[in-house]
Formats: C-alpha cells, sequence, structure tokens
C-alpha cells in the first residue's frame, strides 16, 4: 500500500462528537497498562493487538492515526497490520462517536420487536442522519451536537428481551420506540428531546 493510501486509511474525520474525546497522548499511565497487558502474551506481542486497540479506544474515544502508529510501535509491526484489524472489526472505530453511543442490536429477535423502529424513533429525537451510514466501513452516525450516535450492531446476546440496547457500557432490555425519549433524557438529563436543549 502507497504512503498516501495509507495515510488516508488512517486518517480520522473530525465529528461533532471529538470534542468530548481527548486527543491520544501518550501518558506515563498509557505506557504502564499497555506494558500490563503485554505480560499476558510472552510467546507473542502480536496476541496484545485487540488488548491494546481497545486500551487506546477506552481512553480516547475512538483511534486516531498516532493511535493507530503507536500500537503499531509496542508490537513491532508495521502500520499495515494494525490497519487491517482497525478496518476488519466493526466494534473498532477511527473515528470519534458521540458522548453518549448508542448501539441498537439488529439481529432476528430485536428486528422483529422493534429495533429498527427503535433506531428511527433515536434518530428523530437526537437530530441524527443516518443516510450515509454503510453498515460496515462507516457505521456510526453522529447528532449535529455531538452529545448522541447511534450505531446498529449484531446479537448483544439478550435475544428473550428484545429490543435491546446499549448506551456507552449500559444495557438495556426491552425497549421499545415509545421508551425511546424516556432513555435519552435519563441519559442526558439535561437534554429536552422536545427542543433538543441542553445540546451546545
Ligand atoms: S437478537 Fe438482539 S440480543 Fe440477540
Amino acid at each position: 500500500m502507497s504512503h498516501s493510501l495509507l495515510a488516508e486509511q488512517t486518517a480520522s474525520p473530525e465529528t461533532p462528537g471529538t470534542k468530548y474525546f481527548p486527543p491520544f497522548e501518550v501518558t506515563p499511565g498509557l505506557e504502564t497498562e499497555a506494558a500490563e497487558r503485554l505480560t499476558h502474551y510472552p510467546a507473542s506481542k502480536r496476541s496484545a493487538m485487540l488488548p491494546l486497540l481497545h486500551l487506546v479506544q477506552q481512553k480516547f474515544g475512538y483511534l486516531s492515526a498516532p493511535a493507530i502508529r503507536w500500537v503499531a510501535g509496542k508490537l513491532d509491526l508495521e502500520l499495515i497490520q494494525v490497519l487491517e484489524v482497525v478496518s476488519f472489526y466493526p466494534g473498532l472505530r477511527q473515528s470519534a462517536p458521540g458522548k453518549f453511543h448508542i448501539r441498537v442490536c439488529r439481529t432476528l429477535s430485536c428486528a422483529m420487536g422493534g429495533s429498527y423502529e427503535l433506531m428511527a424513533r433515536l434518530c428523530e429525537l437526537t437530530g441524527i442522519d443516518r443516510s450515509q451510514c454503510d453498515a460496515h466501513h462507516d457505521p456510526i452516525a453522529v447528532s449535529p451536537c455531538g452529545n448522541f450516535s447511534v450505531e446498529f450492531v449484531e446479537c448483544l446476546a439478550s435475544c428473550g428481551t428484545a429490543p435491546v440496547c446499549m448506551v456507552n457500557d449500559d444495557f438495556h432490555e426491552g425497549v421499545t420506540a415509545d421508551q425511546a425519549a424516556a432513555l435519552v433524557e435519563q441519559k442526558f438529563p439535561d437534554f429536552r428531546v422536545a427542543t433538543h436543549a441542553g445540546c451546545p
């Protein structure tokens, strides 16, 4: 892959959610946590790739070009070897989500239970436009204010309580489209769905 194509593939387009996440920075704390994760894979540093990527994404919200380069350096790998993993897994992202990221399950039980209606209602409430979303390469859409983002995901392993979704790391079961407003307001009490008040 050429240098320019590689640069393009590692670019992190700004989103309205970028302001909620710190820029990537190699801190002593990050080095310590990375070193601890590496101890779990003494035979093959490369096996620590997903743990390191998750660590960085958890701390900085997404995987920017400097972050991907840092992980590659930690593992003594070429940039392209990390990039191919980042671009393969939908759970790894290269641009910022919203402050509250909502994952809605779209697999069979949830789809039959109303997850598409739930997604439509969430977008309506938060002003999110999903028309440019691409299921694999660009699955996340962010609200204009940056407070919310949505993403369809596959089975979240609670098919009996469909439809289910996650808001950041919190799991919510049996969320119908009618309950979307309450869910949004519960996560962000200053946000009034009728007016979008609370959005900067
Ligand atoms: S189908 Fe939605 S949790 Fe399994």
